[in-house]
């Protein structure tokens, strides 16, 4: 439970507010970075910590693109397609990349390591075709840049499984 492991870090948080519904947001990454994604348990234990309805940490949750109400891969990669990274490339990149990793739009590798999944603009529309992984921005990308990163990240992911018996 939140409450329990984060004692400290959610006292801080509510410190911030004037009162603990404005901590919602706060807590709602808490919940994500502790458990991946948002599901109804723990929106609703964000909810309860914040005083409101869970129906309002749902809302919350469903509205931003950071926030995830289904399992994600241990990447998560979020494409921006909108209109002006679209015009430099970024629908074209957006359907090799899903290609590459041999996933459909929204998808998740078979292995669970990447999930892709096409969002509106995060602000770095110059720099397009650009996405955030696990919220740190890549930009000015093509094929060749980003398979080479999915390596990497493949590679590192494959470093942190025991091996059999250990
Ligand atoms: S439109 Fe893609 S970052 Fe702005």
């Amino acid at each position: 439970m939140l409450a329990d492991k984060y004692a400290d870090r959610i006292e801080e948080i509510f410190a911030k507010y004037p009162d603990k519904r404005s901590g919602i947001m706060d807590l709602l990454y808490l919940a994500q970075e502790e458990y991946g994604w948002l599901s109804e348990d723990a929106l609703r234990e964000v909810a309860a910590l914040c005083d409101v309805d869970p129906t309002q940490a749902q809302s919350i949750a469903g509205f931003y693109t950071m926030f995830s109400e289904k399992p994600k891969g241990k990447y998560w990669l979020q494409v921006c397609t909108d209109l002006p990274c679209a015009l430099r490339g970024a629908d074209q990149f957006y359907r090799e990349l899903c290609e590459y990793l041999g996933v459909e739009d929204g998808g998740t590798t078979g292995d669970g390591l990447f999930t892709v999944e096409q969002v509106m603009c995060l602000a770095a529309c110059d720099r397009a075709p650009m996405l955030q992984c696990n919220f740190h921005y890549y930009e000015n990308l093509d094929m060749e840049t980003i398979k080479a990163l999915i390596e990497q990240w493949r590679a590192r992911a494959l470093e942190e499984v025991p091996e059999p018996g250990e």
